[in-house]
């Protein structure tokens, strides 16, 4: 294995969330790599159906103030283009939903009813967490389900790439909700569907909320094996 690398093992057993970042910037060159190098993601057909928009500086900037400008009138933003959850979710789904945010909430000290308080801590998907790349992923809404797929075969090789680069990400699907904001500020066309951000940074080793360690269910839950000896 090349010095400095990690193996892919260790890359997907130390990437987690990281929801408070350095302010410090990352190179361009380092991000195109990373954009480069996950195309080699597979895809139905080979369709290589993603799209990807990296902002940082100026543009990021100006993403972030005219949100939080229309976030004072505005709370809900520009609505979804599509159902971020199931709204009949149902368990163990829901648990887990609620678990991870009870166990977020819990970390930094938000005590269950203050909603003001969460509400804060929310908002600062909005801010990409102090990231100073942000990645908006996008594809074309004709595509159907194989599509959104192969989508989050990319962006899981983006994620672990990120990590053996010494970058940190956290995958937000709160940005959904400006997609329309998103597309004016960054210019992205309207026959695609702004699906998902990313924040991509180095993170604040001094800050709590970057502790989170999720849980995982168990193998028998979700995986089945037959027929092995
Ligand atoms: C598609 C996608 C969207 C996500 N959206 C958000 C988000 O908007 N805000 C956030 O704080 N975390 C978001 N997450 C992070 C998840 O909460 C996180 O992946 C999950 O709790 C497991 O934790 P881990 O990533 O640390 O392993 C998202 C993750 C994925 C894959």
């Amino acid at each position: 294995m090349p010095k400095n690398s990690i193996s892919v093992t260790d890359a997907i057993k130390t990437r987690r969330s990281i929801r408070a970042f350095l302010d410090k910037p990352v190179e361009k060159s380092l991000m195109e790599e990373v954009l480069q190098q996950a195309a080699r993601a597979p895809s139905g057909g080979n369709l290589q159906p993603w799209k990807v928009y990296a902002i940082s500086g100026e543009v990021r900037d100006q993403l972030v103030n005219t949100v939080s400008e229309k976030q004072a009138t505005n709370p809900l933003g520009d609505g979804s283009e599509y159902n971020i959850y199931p709204p009949d979710l149902n368990d163990p789904y829901r648990s887990r939903r609620r678990d991870v945010g009870n166990q977020l909430y819990q970390l930094i000290g938000i005590p269950r009813e203050d909603k003001a308080a969460k509400f804060a801590q929310l908002a600062k998907n909005f801010q990409f967490f102090g990231a100073p790349v942000g990645l908006i992923f996008t594809f074309d809404k004709h595509m159907g389900l194989g599509q959104h797929v192969d989508l989050g075969l990319y962006m899981q090789n983006v994620l672990l790439l990120c990590k053996e680069k010494g970058l940190d990400t956290c995958a937000q699907e709160a940005w959904a909700v400006w997609h329309q904001t998103i597309r004016d500020v960054v210019g992205i066309p309207q026959n695609e569907l702004v699906f998902c951000g990313v924040a991509v940074g180095y993170a604040d080793p001094g800050e709590k909320i970057n502790e989170l360690v999720s849980e995982r269910a168990s193998l028998e839950e979700f995986a089945q094996l037959k027929g092995f000896d």
